[in-house]
């Protein structure tokens, strides 16, 4: 494959997207083509499968239904978008990719991570991101600006517990991971944080 793929994560408030937006800008500033794409979703068929997943009225939806939605919208995503623009040479930057399920499903949910691995495996088991961004964020706080946001969805209804799981697991992946993975404090003002972003992609280029 051509092009880089980098992946955004981190827990609910973190600003994930005014930094995708910053750093397609900095790509876009190497003259590199780059594409922002995010998960669950992504492609028609994909937003479909968010739709049902983040519904708050889904009350019902079992952990492994959730599970197996993620990795179908995944794969729709990998095979009708992913994989064809890396190999045109373009840079992917997707807003959350397979690590948000180890911390969600596996952290959050308590769900075996050994299942979502063989998921992993069957669905891209030759494709990694090149780089992954962990924006970290004291968990009060990030609840506190998503609720600022906008009105909560299935996941942001979960509690504070569910949600230092989150952070913990990312934390730990990161630990795991470390070649690929680069933890930004998300706490500072902006500016800082782009810095530190910037920082950490300079490697890539
Ligand atoms: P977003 O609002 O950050 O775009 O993501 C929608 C929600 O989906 C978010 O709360 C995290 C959750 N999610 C998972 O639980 N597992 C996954 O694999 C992905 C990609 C997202």
């Amino acid at each position: 494959m051509n092009g880089k793929f980098i992946t955004i994560e981190g827990g609910e408030g973190v600003g994930k997207s005014s930094n995708i937006a910053h750093i397609k800008c900095v790509i876009e500033k190497r003259g590199i083509p780059v594409i922002v794409t995010r998960e669950p979703g992504g492609t028609l068929i994909g937003e479909k499968i968010r739709t049902l997943l983040i519904d708050p009225e889904n009350l019902n939806l079992h952990a492994n239904t959730e599970l197996l939605l993620m990795f179908a919208a995944r794969t729709q995503h990998l095979e009708e978008k992913i994989i064809p623009h890396l190999n045109k040479g373009s840079w992917v930057i997707c807003d959350r990719f397979t690590d948000a399920t180890y911390a969600y499903q596996g952290g959050g949910r308590g769900l075996d991570m050994h299942k979502i691995s063989i998921l992993e495996q069957w669905v891209h088991a030759n494709i990694q991101p090149d780089m992954t961004l962990l924006l970290d964020l004291d968990v009060a706080t990030g609840l506190s600006r998503a609720k600022k946001r906008s009105a909560a969805d299935r996941f942001e209804q979960e509690n504070i517990e569910f949600f230092n799981k989150v952070r913990n697991t990312y934390l730990s992946l990161a630990q795991q991971h470390s070649q690929r993975y680069r933890i930004i404090d998300a706490s500072p003002q902006m500016g800082d944080v782009q810095k530190s972003i910037e920082h950490a992609i300079e490697g890539l280029f």
